[in-house]
């Protein structure tokens, strides 16, 4: 698998971190693009917070000088805010902004964003034309497969996004109503393949090489999305993309490598968030790296009430030397 294009920017390959909202902040991003991730986004940004420069959305979007593409990704109902938003990111230095269509939760589909935006094809249309016609820079959007079971107009608004300019678009494999239940059909998102020429990227439980090379094959996407499945794996993308590439196996980080990590991840935690709010944040990152290591209940049991930053070094350095 070779690497595409998002407009005039050239991907190094076709495996993407999903945006993840309390998850894929600056310092996770950071982390996952060092291991090779060719695309990271940010956490979706209300727009409305955005045109407000408020300090949690001017977080979000926060990019680094090696972090080229950054994707910031947008959220919202109102054509004009959301392009205001994104002329404001491409001004703060965003290399991409992607569309949110996809997102099932309850304050937001009540809002008439996220996923909601697939019931109204047109409001969903003028709010992408707005957005593009706002900035240079590529627009990409994602969604999911509609709306429910009897509503799976992915193919029509994916070609309403085709027409008005958008230039990759991502499926998440299941409905809105089907919220994270059930698991995702990559089958179904080959529909949206027919209908449009633009990179397609599948998403939705996909763990592991196998599970890529399966969704890649049922979607025929052009590439893939993976979320969930990075929990404690910054490095899972490397892994996968090496697989698809028939490259040499990357090897799961060692023990003290995995140390080294950890302690590295939270220490940006703090520089990005400060200490008070970046430790309660950090827990469940800890959390998700010890899965599966001896002691990690207990270890993350004495996490989650541990304070300052020195204690949970300490702390984390015990458990990493006790598996070696
Ligand atoms: C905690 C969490 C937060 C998420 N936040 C966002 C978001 O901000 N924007 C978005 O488009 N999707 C969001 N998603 C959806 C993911 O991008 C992805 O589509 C979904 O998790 C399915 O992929 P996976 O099975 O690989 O995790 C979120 C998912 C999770 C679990």
């Amino acid at each position: 698998m070779s690497g595409m294009k998002i407009g005039k920017i050239s991907l190094r390959n076709n495996v993407l971190l999903a945006p993840m909202s309390g998850v894929t902040d600056l310092p996770f991003r950071r982390l996952v693009k060092k291991f090779g991730a060719s695309l990271v986004i940010s956490e979706m940004i209300a727009s409305r917070a955005m045109i407000l420069q408020t300090r949690e959305s001017l977080k979000k979007c926060q990019k680094d000088d090696a972090h080229y593409p950054m994707s910031v990704q947008l959220a919202g109902c109102e054509p004009e805010v959301m392009a205001e938003a994104a002329k404001l990111n491409e001004d703060l230095g965003a290399d991409i902004i992607d569309i949110n269509f996809g997102c099932p939760v309850k304050k937001v589909v009540n809002g008439f964003a996220g996923s909601a935006l697939m019931k109204d094809e047109d409001l969903a249309t003028r709010i992408m034309e707005a957005v593009v016609k706002a900035v240079k820079i590529p627009v990409t959007m994602k969604m999911r497969l509609g709306w429910n079971y009897e509503n799976l107009n992915s193919p029509s608004l994916a070609k309403k996004a085709e027409n008005v300019g958008i230039k990759m678009l991502t499926v998440h494999g299941r409905t809105r109503c089907q919220m994270y239940n059930g698991s995702a059909n990559w089958e179904l998102i080959s529909h949206v393949k027919e209908t449009v020429k633009i990179p397609l990227i599948a998403n939705g439980d996909i763990k592991n090489s196998a599970d890529a090379k399966k969704a890649l094959e049922l979607s025929k996407a052009d590439g893939i999305m993976i979320g969930r499945a990075c929990y404690g794996k910054p490095w899972l993308i490397s892994q996968v993309n090496s697989e698809l590439k028939n490259e040499e196996k990357i090897a799961t980080p060692t023990i003290a490598e995995q140390k080294k990590i950890v302690l590295n991840h939270i220490n940006e935690m703090i520089d990005h968030y400060g200490e008070q709010t970046a430790i309660p944040l950090a827990r469940k990152h800890i959390g998700w790296y010890s899965s599966g290591l001896k002691g990690s209940a207990e270890f993350r049991a004495r996490i989650n009430t541990i304070q300052g930053h020195a204690n949970v070094y300490s702390e984390i350095e015990r458990f990493y030397d006790l598996q070696i």
